[in-house]
């Protein structure tokens, strides 16, 4: 497993942060907004992007290998910055590792739902995760009074990947799958951690609407069992953010942080 961490304080710890790819990023930005003094390692397992498109038991195993290699590696906390591997492996690995807070991410039906009663929600996930119970379970809870409308956005998630969120691509793709739906929706779900990067090429195929994604919300409930925990770190200084990727390009790290610094001024525009 690539994946380690040159920390010599392991008592110390840090808070892994785990994604089939490049997505996770989208939700350390909020992470480390919400918590500045912790120690954080990111790891895109961008070399396997898409998990949304494989077999489920295939995702299983390889968030089960990866975080089993951050936990082997001294993290105190594991982050499933991924909506997918949420959905498949986050309740599995908590009964495994029941003294390791592991937060996972869902689709942010919940806040969407609150925001816009009556409205009409589209929710854009990638297959796996809306064929999921878990996401079934969250639609009954919350779209009561709401016409939520969910779109398996296959291809998505690899296309912002390995094209760009600018590219032809992934406008091409967006026109196709959501096209159709342009001034006839009250606000979108983005419910792949992958969609946020390509926030701009989807509102400009459904026009402006209000967007929603779970990022601030795992902050905060990071924030808070880490708190009931007291898994916080005492120290005042600025925590240190490392990359990791699967990919075999030698520059991925360096881009993965590249992305990081640009997506995270955007921040304060979305909250
Ligand atoms: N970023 C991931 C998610 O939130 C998965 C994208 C993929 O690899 O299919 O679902």
């Amino acid at each position: 497993m690539a994946v380690s961490k040159s920390n010599e304080n392991l008592s110390d710890g840090f808070i892994a942060v785990v994604d089939s790819g490049v997505g996770g990023i989208t939700v350390l930005a909020s992470l480390v907004a919400e918590l500045p003094h912790e120690d954080f390692v990111y790891f895109g397992d961008s070399a396997y992007t898409p998990y949304g498109e494989k077999p489920q038991e295939w995702v299983y195993d390889r968030t089960r290998e990866i975080v089993d290699g951050h936990i082997a590696d001294g993290a105190n906390a594991v982050v499933i910055a991924c909506n997918t591997a949420t959905s498949v492996a986050a309740a599995r690995l908590r009964r495994d590792y029941p003294d390791i807070p592991i937060i996972g991410i869902e689709p942010a039906l919940k806040p969407a739902a609150c925001a816009l009663a009556g409205g009409t929600i589209l929710v854009m996930g990638t297959p796996m995760t809306l064929k999921l119970e878990k996401f079934q379970h969250l639609a009954d809870q919350w779209s009561v009074g709401c016409t939520v409308i969910p779109i398996a956005c296959d291809g998505l998630a690899g296309a912002i990947e390995h094209k760009g969120a600018d590219s032809r691509e992934v406008f091409e793709l967006l026109e196709e799958l959501i096209g159709k739906y342009r001034g006839k929706v009250d606000g979108v779900v983005l419910g792949c951690t992958h969609y946020p990067i390509a926030a701009e090429a989807i509102l400009r195929t459904l026009g402006d609407v209000p967007l929603f994604d779970g990022a601030a919300g795992t902050a905060r409930q990071l924030a808070n069992v880490l708190r009931d925990r007291s898994l916080l770190r005492a120290a005042k200084a600025e925590g240190t953010i490392e990359f990791y990727s699967s990919s075999d390009e030698e520059d991925a790290p360096a881009a993965a942080r590249e992305l990081f610094d640009s997506y995270r001024n955007t921040i304060p525009a979305r909250v």
